[in-house]
């Protein structure tokens, strides 16, 4: 067993029954993926569904005709379906066990200490850079990565450690993979929301008491102090899908909605979605 994903199995199994602690944010993600534009309502395909704790499957359910779950943890998939729909419906699709940083062996043994240096390094970002996704669903109508981005990050701190000089390239890399993922997983002119969380009260202690009507300029003031965590800066992940040469193309008609707040119990997070269109484009 993958010794960094052991660690996101035991996190979800901390947060299982959260259902009650999360409703606010579930009620602000699952109103986004009701309120996403696009040309069919075929095909929706979560990325990071986990316990399912910040979605509401049943409300999902009569606007998707299919809807594809991901996760590297089968238990908490299984869990959250049985939770919130009893019996596993017919057109809810699991896809288990797949490593969304694709590079998770190699994080594993520089973790363990079997790899290391300048040479390995550079080969976990090109291994990150080109890694394929073949078992996912493709042509899409909406796909939204939720609450995962930082997660995948979590993966290449947890193996080179926090303080790891070049740990900042290796996170993007990530995220840059991440983001070719949605377009990869689209129909022409399917909509993609990235959900993710990027400070938490740990390091902004005023964030569960700020007004609402306050949150978006407290929260842009935080970025920039430069109070974000590293990679999950909302303004760069909108700058990249509109400058970088491979996304660009791509994807149009890119926002950022406004900031909500995701009470995970012990810890409040600021959490933003970036939504983008695709664009008619084929992926290089
Ligand atoms: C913070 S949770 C998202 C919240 C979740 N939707 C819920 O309600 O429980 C992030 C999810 O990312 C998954 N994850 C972490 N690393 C992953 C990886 N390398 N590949 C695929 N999924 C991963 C975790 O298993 C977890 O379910």
């Amino acid at each position: 067993m993958n010794q960094l994903f052991s660690e996101h199995f035991r996190r979800n199994a901390d947060s299982r029954d959260s259902w009650k602690c999360f409703s606010e944010h579930r009620q602000r993600v699952t109103e986004l993926l009701l309120s996403l534009e696009s040309p069919s309502y075929e095909r929706l395909c979560i990325l990071g569904a986990g316990n399912c704790n910040d979605i509401d499957l049943r409300q999902l359910l009569q606007k998707y005709h299919e809807i594809h779950l991901v996760d590297i943890d089968e238990t908490a998939l299984l869990s959250g379906i049985q939770m919130q729909c009893g019996k596993m419906p017919g057109n809810i699709t699991l896809h288990t066990g797949i490593d969304l940083t694709g590079i998770g062996q190699p994080l594993e043994a520089w973790k363990a200490g079997l790899s290391g240096g300048e040479a390995a390094f550079q080969e976990l970002l090109s291994q990150a850079a080109v890694a394929t996704f073949d078992q996912l669903p493709k042509d899409c109508n909406v796909v939204a990565s939720i609450g995962l981005l930082t997660q995948l990050f979590d993966c290449g701190v947890l193996s080179l450690g926090p303080s790891h000089e070049r740990l900042a390239e290796l996170l993007v890399c990530l995220r840059h993979r991440h983001l070719c993922l949605l377009a990869e997983t689209l129909c022409s002119g399917g909509t993609a929301a990235l959900v993710t969380d990027f400070v938490a009260s740990t390091t902004l202690p005023d964030l569960p008491k700020i007004a609402a009507e306050q949150l978006a300029s407290y929260l842009s003031a935080a970025i920039a102090a430069g109070n974000f965590f590293t990679g999950a800066n909302p303004q760069a992940i909108h700058a990249t899908l509109l400058h970088d040469a491979k996304l660009a193309p791509l994807f149009e008609q890119i926002r950022i909605h406004p900031p909500w707040r995701w009470n995970f119990g012990p810890r409040v997070y600021a959490v933003c979605a970036v939504e983008a269109r695709r664009s008619s484009t084929p992926v290089a």
